[in-house]
């Protein structure tokens, strides 16, 4: 296994409620470094551009429209293959259909506002980790 980096969000559904600190601890619990964090609340064109690949789908206004209803915490999260893994504890998007004590079935509210986000591959984490974070600001 190598060690990987992937991009997190915490979403505003769960900033809402203050669930930062048990999605951590499950995400640490698990085996993965947060080697960088901060809240930040999303403009209009900062969610639409993190989310720029489903601009075609119809859910993209309310999504847009969620990810700046609230604070989100961006994180950098690192470990044995990180980004296949933090996906495991995230759980499926619809939280109707996640595996129990993963992350969405345990907090997500619905298929839109699910608490988290997750890179999909190492190549979208690369871009991801960029889009929120300076390097000078990640550390192991
Ligand atoms: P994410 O990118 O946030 O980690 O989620 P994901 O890979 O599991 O799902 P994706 O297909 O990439 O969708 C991105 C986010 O859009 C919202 N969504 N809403 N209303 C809907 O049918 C719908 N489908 C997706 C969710 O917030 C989803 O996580
Ligand atoms: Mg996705």
């Amino acid at each position: 296994m190598a060690i990987e980096r992937t991009l997190s969000i915490i979403k505003p559904d769960a900033t809402r409620r203050n669930l930062t600190g048990r999605i951590n601890a499950k995400l640490e619990a698990e085996g993965l470094r947060i080697v960088a964090q901060k809240r930040l609340l999303l403009t209009k064109e900062q969610a639409e551009a993190f989310y720029a690949v489903h601009r075609e789908q119809p859910f993209f206004v309310g999504l847009v429209a969620f990810m700046t209803s609230a604070p989100v915490v961006a994180q950098v999260l690192e470990g044995d293959s990180a980004v296949a893994k933090n996906r495991d504890i995230m759980g499926a998007t619809d939280p109707t259909k996640a595996a129990p004590g993963t992350i969405r079935a345990e907090f997500a509210e619905n298929i839109e506002a699910n608490s988290v986000h997750g890179s999909d591959s190492l190549e979208a984490a690369v871009q991801e980790i960029s889009f929120f974070f300076a390097g000078i600001e990640i550390t192991s």
